[in-house]
């Protein structure tokens, strides 16, 4: 990509404090910022952590994040040319139980799911400072829960994914309740589907290649 200077955008303390209050009556844990600089031109935005990015910190660096990086190259992009984002930066979690391979035991342990609405409503501050700060040309939403959170929860990714929508997102209209208004500002976006999400429905992998191939032509004219 060209030359920026490079800078990493710091998600300030008391944001962090804030949205860690806001999300204490949930199960979720941990607490990932998002990645990258703050002149970044490409924005992605997944849906939440797992596991392995609640242990090391960083977003999309599990098994989701190296499928990610594969579709990444076919765009010609690399993580340095992004600013890697979730609609939630902590894990939501529920309990199941796994028999133990050696004991054969059953054990208690937690599994990812999907993060709800109200969950996303209090993480929300996060996800806005850094569209806010980035102004990001290019907004990457993988998978529906990105989607949704931007642009409503009218659109979905099935019949939008690899167009290209001007459009202005939602932010929170205040920290007292949970409502999304939109922003005066329009962003360009490119939906695609999460990038797990090939794990359970093979037959999306050539349309998740395809629209990497259009984000790549769309950075090739407009961002390079
Ligand atoms: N899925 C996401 O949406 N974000 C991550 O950081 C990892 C997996």
């Amino acid at each position: 990509m060209t030359e920026r200077k490079a800078e990493r955008l710091i998600i300030p303390e008391k944001l962090v404090t804030l949205v860690k209050k806001r999300s204490e009556a949930f199960q979720l844990e941990g607490f990932v910022p998002g990645q990258g600089e703050k002149s970044a031109k490409i924005m992605f935005v997944g849906e939440a952590p797992g596991e392995t990015e609640i242990h090391n910190l960083i977003p999309f660096s599990g098994r989701a994040g190296d499928e990610l990086m594969r579709f990444m190259d076919i765009a010609a992009l690399t993580r340095n040319d992004v600013y890697i984002t979730s609609a939630v930066r902590s894990r939501p979690y529920r309990y199941g139980e796994k028999k133990d391979r050696k004991t054969g035991e059953m054990i208690e342990r937690r599994y990812n799911r999907t993060p709800t609405q109200k969950e996303i409503y209090a993480q929300a501050p996060i996800l806005d400072f850094e569209i806010q700060t980035v102004q990001p040309k290019l907004i990457v939403t993988l998978g529906n829960i990105g989607l949704r959170r931007l642009l409503g929860k009218e659109y979905g990714v099935s019949s939008l994914h690899g167009q290209v929508l001007t459009k202005q997102v939602q932010k929170l209209a205040s920290l007292d309740e949970n409502r999304f208004e939109k922003t005066a500002a329009y962003y360009t976006i490119i939906p695609t589907f999460h990038p797990a999400s090939i794990f359970y429905n093979r037959k999306l992998l050539p349309l998740i290649q395809a629209d990497f191939e259009a984000i790549g032509s769309y950075v090739k004219e407009y961002l390079r």
